[in-house]
């Protein structure tokens, strides 16, 4: 089944991965590429997907600059609809010739359109709109064969439209929600110009999924690192009802789970028909991790290290596969995007070494988002408590220890952790977090503890409301629950003489702390 789609083109814009979910709450596919992808790469795509549309994305640049991206401009002949969204929209127009120049003031913020023309993009969008905007340059002039559909005070082309074919441009982003009718207008773009299907539903990705996976390994074995995460068990089920026996789980256990986590992965998957095996591997990541500070070395590092475990157990069943369950926001932080810069290394993306044993590496979820794969994982008949389980990443406690990762460490986080989870789980705020968690920072203070002088370790509070992971903002958490946290931390755990809650959201902060 090729899924009616809707191509991106990544010009670096902080709002790409928006249009892109936006875009798919409407059941219909969208995928992120480069900006210079060819009319030929467009075209061979569509032996996987059905493009049926093009949005040019916005992004950092003016389109005066030396070395500015640029599209192909043989793309406007494919016949495909496209939309340019700020940079986008700048774009289309310069490469039609028109005149684009910084603009008078800088546009920042809600702003009132006065829509000239009602039709196409904006079909029943009457008179002012609030929209967001966010730019520098602006289109002056544009060129014969475009008409305005929209202008500002500060823009007198803020919306156009190609007189004869579907290209259209706006200035403002509808993809954010301060954009009152935004989803209006994506909806226009999506039905009413490029005619899409609503056919990006669970249910079809689970089959093509399931399909494209046997078609790959065929009848040989595979491995799957499952560890009680909802990616790596949504992927585990999938591989499952692929490959049946041909399929081995493996959970290792790195010495940075959190508590009861063995013991939770054994009984969620004890009515699956599939071998799983749990590998101490608690002294080799010990070793490994030795000295080490550097946060991106130890991602690296507990990367490899994972690949070596698999390899261990597929040279004992002899499985020549290895399952992942990356999920698409790993590959984009992980430096997947072509012109964006590298938050940090994934374990399960950047983090792999460059020497495997495998034969290859197949990860069914790896366009999904967070809030798709829990979708996904409810119509696979995971239990509610899986699918609702905050995310923890693969590397585990180790990114949680600022500096070098020890087991006593892991020990001192792990039961923090554990309070942190209680407390936020007794008060009912949990069904709202995207994550609470501890953090054991390399900060020391000095406290007093049965009147005595202490000198321990500060633990960071953070808890986050998400909807994707590729933002979030820190959860206003009651005092009165921060201080019972508190009070059990450092009562209970003699090594913390402190507790700071975190206030930052991402950006500018990540989740994780390393
Ligand atoms: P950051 O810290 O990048 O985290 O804002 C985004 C989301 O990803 C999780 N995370 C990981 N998951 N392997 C994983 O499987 C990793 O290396 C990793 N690093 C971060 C994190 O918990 C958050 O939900």
């Amino acid at each position: 089944m090729r899924f009616d789609t809707i191509l991106i083109l990544d010009f670096g814009g902080q709002y790409c991965h928006l249009i892109g979910r936006r875009i798919r709450e409407h059941e219909v596919y969208s995928e992120i590429v480069s900006y210079d992808t060819t009319p030929d790469q467009i075209k061979a795509l569509g032996e996987r997907l059905n493009v049926k549309g093009i949005i040019l994305s916005g992004g950092p640049s003016s389109i005066y600059e030396e070395n500015a991206p640029k599209c192909n401009p043989d793309i406007f002949d494919l016949g495909i609809p496209i939309l340019g969204l700020c940079y986008g929209h700048q774009l289309i127009s310069f490469l039609f010739g028109g005149r684009v120049e910084p603009a008078k003031k800088r546009e920042y913020g809600i702003s009132h359109a006065i829509v000239d023309s009602p039709h196409g993009l904006l079909k029943d969008l009457n008179g002012n709109q609030k929209v967001w905007m966010s730019h520098g340059d602006t289109v002056c002039e544009l060129p014969e064969e475009f008409e305005i559909l929209a202008h500002t005070g500060n823009c007198p082309v803020a919306a156009f439209g190609h007189r004869e074919q579907s290209i259209y441009g706006l200035q403002w982003h509808p993809e954010v929600f301060h954009t009152e009718n935004g989803t209006r207008m994506l909806k226009n773009f999506l039905f009413e110009v490029c005619g899409c299907q609503t056919n990006w539903i669970m249910e079809d990705f689970v089959a093509k999924a399931v399909d494209e996976m046997r078609q790959i390994v065929g009848t040989e074995k595979c491995v799957i690192g499952l560890s009680g995460g909802i990616d790596s068990s949504t992927a585990t089920i999938l591989a499952s009802k692929a490959i049946g026996k041909n399929l081995t789980a493996v959970f290792v256990d790195h010495g940075f789970m959190r508590g009861g986590e063995s013991d939770f992965v054994q009984d969620s998957f004890k009515g699956f028909d599939m071998s799983l095996f749990t590998v101490n591997a608690k002294r080799r990541f010990r070793k490994r991790l030795k000295g080490i500070l550097d946060p991106e070395q130890k991602r690296r590092l507990i990367g490899e290290e994972f690949i070596r475990v698999f390899e261990n157990v597929a040279r004992k069943v002899g499985a020549n596969y290895l399952i992942q369950g990356t999920v698409y926001p790993d590959r984009i932080e992980s430096g997947f995007r072509k012109h964006s810069e590298k938050i940090k290394t994934h374990h399960n993306v950047a983090g792999l070494p460059a020497r495997i044993e495998f034969k290859g590496i197949i990860e069914p979820l790896r366009d999904l988002y967070k809030d798709e794969v829990r979708k996904v994982a409810e119509k696979l008949g995971l239990s509610e408590k899986l699918v609702r389980r905050q995310p923890f990443p693969g590397p585990g406690l180790a990114v949680r220890i600022i500096g070098e990762a020890t087991q006593e460490k892991a020990d001192v986080v792990r039961r923090a952790d554990r309070i942190v989870r209680e407390e936020i789980e007794a008060s009912g705020l949990n069904n709202g977090l995207w994550q609470y968690f501890a953090v054991l920072t390399d900060s020391k203070s000095t406290g007093i503890k049965g009147d005595a002088r202490a000198y321990g370790y500060t633990i960071a509070v953070r808890a986050l409301e998400s909807k994707e992971a590729m933002t979030a903002v820190f959860a206003r958490i009651p005092y009165e629950i921060l201080e019972k946290i508190s009070t059990r931390i450092t009562n209970e755990i003699p090594e913390i003489t402190r507790v700071v809650y975190d206030i930052t959201h991402k950006p500018p902060a990540t989740i994780e702390w390393e």
